[in-house]
């Protein structure tokens, strides 16, 4: 296999979260166009992104669910294993935030963000290593974090708390699963045109002191992350464990 084929997810079966809208199925049509069929969860319509990828010939198999309700990682894996014998790949895109000030915010608030963002997507990963352990050939798992997995930010506690946690984890993960094969790391986006900063980017002073922190001067959009994605899921990436990739647009190399 040349170094270009390894890139080649054909044959390959990922289940991504959040892969109805944003970056999520940005991932989910990523993969797929680099040969995976997809296992999408999500809690939205999924219709346009199952059209989207068996366009490209893949199969998309719909989990309308939340990651958050109980026994959700278990069904996922489930259901995975059942329409296709067998999982690669593992991608947690699911989030959500609470845009709270850290002087008002609530404890339901901060707790449902930290059950979504980094309770439901740890204890995905680890149903995910079982199967993997289980099929016996490794498998790729691949987080979301954030700016906030290194940066404070702003009216977003309890999202910056999961985010630093989703770093965290992630090596800690790779420290312990490595040694069956499991390859897990994380892709922190910059600021991404999504629903999730729609009410972010309708606030003229936050616009106008983010774009020009951007070396690169515009936000991304969620196919911008489709490229990490497919090298960190394929074959190309066999000794890359642990870490947390930004595509920034260079946000973070900006003091
Ligand atoms: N947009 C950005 O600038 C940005 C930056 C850094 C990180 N992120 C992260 O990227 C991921 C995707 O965010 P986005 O911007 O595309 O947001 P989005 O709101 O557009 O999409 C979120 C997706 O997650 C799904 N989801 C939310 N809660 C869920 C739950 N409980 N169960 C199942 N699915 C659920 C939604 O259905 C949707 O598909 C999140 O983890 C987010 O924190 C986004």
């Amino acid at each position: 296999m040349t170094a270009y084929e390894k890139f080649s997810l054909a044959g390959k079966v990922a289940i991504v979260t959040g892969s109805t809208r944003g970056i999520g199925q940005g991932i989910a049509l990523g993969l797929a166009s680099a040969g995976a069929d997809i296992v999408g969860v999500g809690r939205s319509d999924h219709s346009e992104t199952k059209k989207k990828v068996e366009e490209m010939g893949r199969r998309y198999v719909t989990i309308q669910a939340s990651v958050a309700d109980p026994g959700a990682d278990d069904m996922i894996i489930a259901k995975a294993v059942e329409a296709f014998g067998k999982i690669d790949i593992l991608v947690n895109a699911a989030g959500i935030t609470r845009r709270v000030m850290a002087i008002d915010i609530e404890r339901k608030d901060w707790q449902d963000v930290l059950d979504v963002n980094l309770t439901a997507l740890f204890f995905l990963c680890q149903k995910a290593a079982r199967q993997f352990i289980k099929q016996g050939g490794g498998g790729k798992i691949i987080n979301i974090g954030s700016m906030t997995s290194y940066q404070g930010g702003i009216k977003v506690i309890p999202y910056t708390a999961s985010k630093a946690a989703v770093r965290m984890i992630t090596m800690h993960m790779c420290n312990e699963w490595a040694q069956y094969g499991i390859h897990i790391n994380a892709i922190a986006p910059g600021y991404i045109e999504t629903d999730m900063t729609a009410a972010m980017r309708s606030e003229p002073h936050r616009m106008a002191e983010t774009a020009p922190r951007i070396p690169m001067t515009r936000w991304g959009k969620p196919d911008d992350l489709a490229g990490a994605a497919i090298f960190l899921a394929s074959d190309a990436s066999d000794y890359v464990n642990g870490f947390t990739i930004a595509v920034d647009g260079g946000f973070l190399a900006k003091s």
